[in-house]
């Protein structure tokens, strides 16, 4: 049904709008997303439904007359292709539809022979369907193609994140994260605005979160698992004013993205803290922070916090129109309050169990006053422990254990597990690659996420609201380095939101088209689609074999010892250096080298047990003998195998008994990520299978670099199995990054001679 008929848009070539009509015999066939051959014209996030003809319209100049009536987006938009694939008309007699029976987002794009037409949900989906026409003229030029594209998402939240804190961005470049967001139909900014580094809100009755809490002295330069940390020597730092913030809200809403202001507490507090002691629990003196990590020193919560808070609050919440106002919840270590008569008192008082039920008094009382205020809490997954507020909707950033628990509780979830949506992770495990906090999320991964957990139960479904990719800056310090490390990964996120997931070569497709135009804009964005992606596989008692699964219809020149060959699949025999590179004519790879050094164990069979983690899978077990060895400096990638919170039991099996003379293993320590050395190592021998004799037993495993080795020599003949248990390191100790949370254990080569 008509609710509404806006006269603002003219299409030149086109008759008068007369009322969609729906002719389903037109088009030759219906296709969804998931297995369209088709390069869906350029548009991303790709639409839901397309029906296609084949046929070209004849439409050969849009003509566009402006009016109020549209976004502020939509106009941008309209205004940017001007002159240049539009010519601007006065006259204006074609209409977009508003159709209330269409869902809030959803639109209706007909391409005919001589009209286009378009029906929105509202105005928002208006400004959709004009984001999408103009993608495609943009992307794929003219002819169009005869379309009816009805378009709609998966998910009604479509977020990214910006922390402002660690490094600190103007509202100019804020705006131009804003507009890029829009073009991908993301709806929800999440505004991280205070930190251990730095308070980045202005906030009229307490001054010196401007005059103190906004600066830092200096930053950490390098990586923090570099030691000894070294500093810049750089007083950092600002703040938006509240005018400011108006002005970045309501650029935001004529985009049609809600901006999700973070308030953090109880902890990442410690810049809050600086400006007013008497909110924590020593006293003070406290520093707003130089370098990354967990603070120990966080809110303490008494009354004179809360009143602050209520105080800053009341700020925020006059300034963000949004529902949800975001308070954190996240790495509050509890050992302030531990030592604290005050908070002992409270728990007491309150008949608490202990300090993980003060967090959550804590929040539930930070929730009652947002809720008495119209408003709802967002919170970090830790919101969870010690019992979840009553109308708090989570946002699962440490796995999605934490928003399976919530969604069973009736909560409403966001997911950002971190090993997806982090995209202050490496895109790349090239050595080549700016320094990044850790781990690794390619565009591929991103693009396959699905937001709802395979396990999560069908009735609960209905409670992940959608995902967000979050953009955590200690390693991101402008933002040149926000669009390299947001926008490429960005475009994989909006389709993992919006359309059911596809095929990674056809996006791959579009990808490209749309990097072309970022890159003529001046824009950083990262492309990785042409890197060469070695998939190694080793540990099935065969020669090791590197293969290449591209993106496109292309092959790989590999070179070694003065050889060279052809192809997409190779044995890997010759000890030395082996080249991979895409042919000449592509010009835009990244060659790979791998230095292969083979040894006794990359000729065996592998089992272990358990598997590792999920997020840290390497290439499988095979990963730990196929004769590479593992980055020095990253954990993350195809080498290292990362296991968390277990010890692992590793088992090589040779067809024929060999000799050894030496096992050796390699571990990684990133104690600032949660990595630790095992505690020990125990290593057996069996000629059998069935008796094994210990060989070795290594404890007391150091190191004062990233690495450690653990190397073992023995005479040991006609040997057929070697079984390797490594002991996780265990809990990680109070004062420690992660403190009270089981260490990870990772592993690389198990070399054997
Ligand atoms: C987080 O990354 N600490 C939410």
């Amino acid at each position: 049904m008509r609710t509404g008929l806006y006269p603002f848009l003219t299409f030149a070539n086109i008759s008068f709008f007369c009322g969609f009509i729906f002719i389903p015999t037109l088009f030759g066939f219906v296709e969804k997303t998931s297995n369209n051959p088709h390069n869906f014209f350029g548009i991303i996030p790709a639409p839901a439904e397309i029906k296609i003809d084949g046929g070209k319209s004849q439409i050969e100049t849009i003509t566009i007359s402006h009016s109020d009536e549209l976004s502020a987006f939509a106009s941008q938009l309209i205004k940017e292709t001007e002159g240049f694939l539009y010519k601007k008309s006065v006259s204006s007699n074609t209409d977009i539809l508003i159709d209330t029976l269409l869902g809030n987002e959803e639109y209706i794009l007909n391409i005919e022979a001589t009209s286009i037409i378009i029906k929105g949900g509202s105005k928002t989906a208006v400004q959709y369907a004009i984001t999408s026409l103009v993608q495609m003229v943009r992307h794929n030029g003219f002819p169009l193609p005869l379309v009816s594209i009805q378009d709609y998402p998966c998910f009604v939240y479509r977020g990214k994140h910006l922390d402002v804190c660690r490094h600190f961005f103007s509202i100019e470049e804020v705006k131009k994260y804003l507009d890029f967001m829009a073009y991908y139909k993301f709806n929800h900014f999440h505004w991280h605005l205070t930190e251990d580094q730095g308070w980045r809100i202005e906030i009229k009755k307490y001054p010196k979160l401007q005059d103190v809490a906004a600066y830092r002295n200096e930053t950490l330069i390098g990586h923090y698992n570099d030691t000894p940390h070294k500093f810049d020597g750089k007083r950092y730092g600002g703040y938006y004013t509240q005018k400011e913030i108006k002005d970045l809200v309501s650029f935001a809403e004529g985009r049609n993205i809600h901006v999700i202001p973070e308030i953090e507490m109880p902890g990442h507090a410690l810049a809050a803290l600086a400006a007013y002691p008497e909110l924590g629990c020593s006293g003070g003196p406290y520093k707003v922070a130089t370098k990354w990590g967990v603070f120990e020193e966080v809110f303490c919560p008494t009354e004179n916090t809360f009143a602050f808070l209520y105080d800053v609050l009341d700020e925020v919440i006059s300034l963000f129109p949004y529902k949800y106002i975001h308070i954190g919840g996240d790495e509050c270590p509890k050992s302030s309050w531990q030592k604290s008569s005050v908070c002992q008192k409270i728990i007491k008082e309150n008949g608490l169990k202990d300090e993980y039920e003060l967090q959550s008094y804590f929040i539930k009382k930070i929730e009652k006053y947002i809720t008495s205020k119209g408003r709802q809490i967002i919170g970090w997954d830790e919101i969870l422990e010690g019992g979840l507020a009553p109308g708090a909707t989570v946002m699962s950033w440490r796995g999605t254990e934490g928003g399976i628990e919530a969604a069973r509780l009736g909560h409403d979830v966001i997911m950002t597990p971190g090993s997806f949506c982090y995209f202050d992770h490496y895109q790349s495990t090239n050595d080549k690659e700016p320094l990044a906090i850790g781990g690794y999320t390619s565009l591929e991964k991103v693009y396959h996420w699905k937001p709802i957990p395979e396990t999560l139960e069908p009735p609960y479904k209905k409670h992940i609201l959608g995902g967000q990719a979050n953009v955590w800056t200690e390693y991101i310090q402008d933002f040149r380095q926000v669009e390299y490390m947001a926008y490429a990964r960005g475009l994989a996120m909006s389709e993992a939101l919006w359309t059911t997931p596809g095929d990674y070569k056809e996006f791959t497709g579009r990808f490209l088209k749309h990097n072309d135009y970022w890159k003529t804009k001046g824009v950083n964005i990262a492309n990785h689609v042409f890197e060469l992606k070695p998939k190694i596989m080793a540990g099935k008692g065969k020669p090791v074999k590197i293969s290449f699964d591209l993106p496109m219809e292309k092959q790989v020149w590999h070179e070694w010892s003065g050889n060279s060959k052809l192809g997409n699949e190779f044995d890997l025999i010759d000890k030395g250096l082996h080249h991979f590179s895409l042919d000449a004519t592509t010009g835009t790879s990244r060659s790979v080298s791998v230095m292969f050094n083979p040894h006794l164990a990359t000729k065996a069979k592998i089992s272990m047990s358990p598997s590792p983690s999920e997020k840290y899978p390497g290439q499988g077990p095979g990963s730990i003998v196929n004769g590479l060895t593992g980055s020095e400096n990253k954990y993350g990638g195809t080498e290292w195998l990362g296991f968390e919170g277990k010890d692992l039991d590793i088992l090589l099996e040779w067809k024929n008994p060999e000799d050894i003379r030496s096992v050796n293993l390699r571990f990684f320590k990133a104690e600032g990520q949660w990595i630790y050395l095992p505690s020990s190592v125990e290593i057996y021998a069996s000629a059998n299978g069935k008796v094994f004799e210990q060989i070795r037993l290594v404890d007391n495993i150091t190191s004062t670099s990233k690495t450690a080795e653990v190397k073992i020599q023995a005479v040991l003949n006609g040997i057929r199995f070697i079984k390797i248990r490594v002991n996780n390191f265990g809990m990680i100790p109070s004062g420690a990054q992660g403190a009270g949370h089981k260490a990870w254990l990772f592993v690389d080569e198990v070399v054997v001679d």
